[in-house]
């Protein structure tokens, strides 16, 4: 193995080969379209959000549409909102009437969507929110919407939070008993950290979710699932969010620790119709491989809007990302990071067998590439896209009285025009 991953308790080793995913925030704050925080951005009591509700009207949802996008775009699994801080369950959950079921949707939006990325071969993750902002028991705290609100804050101070935990446990048992094999559960998210202030509530965490009860309840319906790390107790994966990090992440002992970027194209995770700054398939690609280099996965969001589609702004990228893996995809799965060092606007990745390194170049030089050190180490090099010979130069024969190149230093001659994909990769065959 070329590079090898800490143990964790679930079983990660489809995700670390998988690479990419789709994340999906769905809910009744697409009808705002304004982002999944609206609520709270704009101090939004529940009488007025439920507007939004009854609006919520996805006459053109067809999630085999979604599945197969995914599937065209590169991304081998999918994580979808069972339920947001609106509390607004997606899903026919029995133990509330907050759930779309009720509204004009009049249908559980989960079931079709697991059934059709299962059927295109996609793995099944849920989100679920611990945060609840309409839950009647959720005890208030600075994150609240009407936080600000006196008389509202001071007229619900006797909330049972403990009804509020069975809840929770009880909707997380739902999804893990009613829709088949679940593959990854991402809970979101803890914030022990924010202090009580006046009437308020402190933040919460893993004492008030009763994590380890809801680890274990997971454990036990779905032996096998990988849990993120958002319930305060480290567990299979960390996700770090709207960020790249700049080093592989590791333990003490130097093994490879397990994570995600989950990333949006503008910023906004919900559907957000004025947000305008959007980021380029190139931009996407390159994200991608940064975090594969480092050992991590990327899940990419789409904010499907109200009305049930994906919009033009986000198909149009994601196809573009789905041309540049239908070529290079074998850079990317089953491939982690490289104990050699790249050259300068480069990434490497390298293949679980160690045979394969793979060249990610983010600007196309003239003529020659140098990568200091590797002269011994490469029998063939290939261009990834069309599988023609990149040749290997004798350091020799390039150097001359300008340039004098190292005779450890590997050269490859490249062509002149950069290859016509977003990203160009160098295949190297390693010698072994
Ligand atoms: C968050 C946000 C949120 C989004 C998410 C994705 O913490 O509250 O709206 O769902 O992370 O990672």
């Amino acid at each position: 193995m070329a590079f090898e991953y800490k143990d964790t308790p679930g079983d990660t080793e489809w995700f670390v080969h998988d690479r990419f995913g789709m994340f999906i925030h769905w809910g009744v704050y697409a009808a705002a379209g304004r982002h999944e925080w609206v609520k709270k951005y704009e101090a939004i009591p529940d009488e007025e959000y439920q507007k939004y509700f009854d609006h919520f009207d996805p006459d053109l949802y067809d999630p085999v549409v979604w599945a197969k996008l995914a599937k065209e775009a590169g991304m081998k699994y999918f994580v979808i909102t069972t339920k947001h801080h609106d509390g607004c369950c997606m899903f026919d959950n029995p133990l509330t009437d907050w759930k779309v079921t009720n509204g004009p949707a009049g249908r559980d939006l989960i079931a079709p969507m697991v059934e059709a990325f299962r059927n295109e071969g996609l793995k099944v993750g849920f989100y679920h929110s611990l945060i609840d902002w309409t839950h009647p028991e959720y005890t208030i705290d600075g994150h609240h919407p009407l936080c600000d609100d006196e008389e509202y804050v001071k007229a619900n101070q006797d909330r049972d939070w403990d009804k509020y935990v069975e809840y929770l446990h009880g909707s997380v048992c739902y999804l893990l008993t009613n829709y088949g094999k679940v593959d990854y559960l991402f809970f979101d998210y803890s914030y022990s950290q924010m202090p009580a202030k006046g009437l308020l509530a402190a933040g919460k965490g893993k004492d008030d979710w009763h994590s380890e009860e809801l680890i274990a309840l997971c454990r036990e319906l779905q032996p096998g699932i990988i849990i993120n790390d958002r319930t305060e107790i480290p567990q299979d994966l960390s996700t770090p969010e709207q960020v790249q990090p700049a080093e592989p992440l590791r333990n003490e002992d130097g093994k490879l620790l397990v994570w995600e970027s989950c990333q949006t194209f503008s910023g906004s995770w919900g559907y957000f119709r004025d947000q305008l700054d959007w980021k380029s398939p190139e931009l996407i690609i390159k994200m991608l491989i940064d975090g594969v280099s480092k050992g991590g996965n990327m899940l990419f969001n789409v904010g499907p809007n109200g009305r049930g589609e994906i919009e033009p702004r986000a198909v149009e990228r994601l196809k573009a990302v789905g041309e540049w893996f239908r070529v290079n995809g074998r850079s990317i799965y089953g491939c982690g990071p490289s104990e050699f060092t790249p050259p300068t606007d480069g990434r490497f990745t390298q293949n679980a067998a160690g045979d394969r390194l793979y060249l990610h170049m983010f600007s196309w030089p003239f003529k020659h590439i140098y990568i200091p050190g590797m002269a011994d180490r490469v029998e063939y090099a290939q261009l990834l896209d069309d599988g023609s010979e990149t040749k290997i130069m004798p350091a020799a024969k390039v150097s001359h009285g300008h340039n004098q190149v190292d005779e450890n230093t590997l050269v490859l001659e490249i062509p002149v025009q950069k290859p016509a994909v977003m990203v160009p990769v160098i295949e190297l065959f390693l010698k072994q």
